[in-house]
């Protein structure tokens, strides 16, 4: 039984060029906020749900393979990265067997969510491993404009599509998990259809605020405003999954009160303001504080993967990557913001202090996945070689104008 069940899964593993080179041939299908409150309300239809995400997870799994292998070998030979290389494997060849499995069989649908499950802790791993692999690659060969770009375009694409596969897993399995009653009776899934903002804002500040005081002992206070201009007496709600405002709101909090704490080390500590304001389009968010900011010209490298004011953290073999200090706060962060057409932006002034500000769509039918697809365009972004700048470059010395003078 277990020699067949090797040649079993053997087989599987031959066969799985083919099958990512067929299944990254379809786009991935971006689902709307409404969809996925339809797909999970009381008229929720697990047969429907299943069939497909049989074909949508192995399209949007395969889509960011391909990319994987684009990837300069130097890279993606690192023990790191084969290692996630071979869980995107495995969980494709899971989903794979369910391909030909009746949806009309209960059994099959219990073991479908089983399986999800399996695959949402297989990768959960995922961010902290990569970034090993980075710091592998950038300690063996250090940096270069063009690696660069190539790992910033590609880990953004990558992380923006395991948030999209990690959200379809999440929904089908609280959704149709008969065991599992979510904790809010009005939520869907992972979505709260009344998320009020001012609340996550709160609760992201005061776990902050634990963490900062872990630390330094101390923590600037939280100043909170909110502008609903559709209804001035109203708190302003959206259809939102709330965790996501929480990491994105939770990591801009820690940066301003680490800013906060390091430039005032012998005067009062000024607040972090927060200002929620919600119009026609956008419902935006904006963190501010008077940490001293950032200089212009670092402002594009804080969304960089491959570059950190925090010094490496050091692991052995056997530990488990941290994630905190490996300078991912901001970057990913964004990609949460941008999942829903939504964005992330930092506006500092160097001396005083920074606004971040997300922007998010404030109606649901206009909050839709953004999601990569492997296609040529995205092939041509790996080529990219390094062309001579088109703009002058200053020399430090400064020109010695006398050579012009004319000759009296
Ligand atoms: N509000 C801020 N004021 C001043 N500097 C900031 C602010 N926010 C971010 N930065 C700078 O940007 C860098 C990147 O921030 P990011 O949150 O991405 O990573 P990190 O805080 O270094 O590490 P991590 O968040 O992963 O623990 C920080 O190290 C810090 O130098
Ligand atoms: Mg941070």
């Amino acid at each position: 039984m277990k020699f067949v069940r090797f040649i079993m899964k053997n087989a599987a593993l031959a066969n799985v060029p083919k099958h990512i080179e067929h299944f990254s041939k379809f786009s991935p299908s971006p689902i709307s906020m409404k969809q996925f409150i339809d797909f999970g309300s009381s008229n929720a239809c697990e047969k429907t749900s299943f069939v497909f995400l049989r074909q949508e997870l192995p399209v949007r799994l395969s889509n960011i393979m391909k990319e994987i292998n684009l990837l300069p070998d130097r890279l993606l030979t690192t023990p790191s990265v084969q290692m996630v290389q071979s869980w995107y494997i495995q969980s494709l060849v899971d989903i794979l067997e369910f391909l030909e499995k009746s949806p009309d069989d209960h059994s099959v649908l219990a073991e479908f969510v089983t399986t999800l499950m399996n695959i949402r802790n297989r990768h959960n791993d995922v961010v902290p491993t990569m970034a090993q692999g980075v710091l592998e690659y950038k300690e063996a060969f250090g940096q270069d404009p063009i690696t660069n770009q190539n790992i910033q375009y590609f880990l953004d694409r990558l992380y923006m599509s395991r948030i999209s596969i990690r959200m379809l897993i999440n929904q089908h399995t609280l959704v149709f998990d008969g065991e599992m009653k979510p904790v809010d009776p009005s939520a869907i899934g992972s979505i709260d259809p009344h998320c009020s903002v001012t609340e996550v804002v709160r609760d992201s500040y005061e776990n902050a605020k634990a963490l900062c005081e872990q630390y330094y002992v101390i923590s600037p206070d939280l100043v909170l405003k909110e502008l609903n201009t559709k209804n001035r007496m109203e708190s302003i709600n959206m259809v939102y999954v709330p965790s996501h405002l929480y990491h994105m709101l939770f990591e801009l909090f820690k940066n301003a009160m680490r800013a906060t704490i390091e430039n005032h080390k012998n005067s009062t500590l000024p607040p972090v303001e927060v200002m929620v304001a919600i119009g026609g389009e956008d419902l935006s968010i904006k963190v501010s504080d008077r940490g001293g900011g950032v200089p212009f010209r670092k402002m594009e490298k804080l969304f960089s993967y491959m570059y950190s004011t925090a010094p490496a953290p050091q692991f052995g073999p056997y530990d488990r990557p941290p994630l905190a200090g490996f300078g991912y706060g901001l970057p990913i962060s964004r990609l949460y913001a941008q999942y829903f057409q939504g964005d992330l932006q930092l506006y500092s002034m160097e001396g005083y202090g920074t606004d971040a500000i997300i922007h998010l769509k404030a109606l649901s039918t206009d909050s839709v996945e953004r999601l990569p697809v492997y296609n040529k365009t995205a092939k041509r972004n790996y080529k990219v070689s390094q062309m001579a700048d088109d703009w002058c470059v200053p020399t430090r010395e400064p020109l010695d104008l006398a050579v012009f003078r004319l000759a009296k």
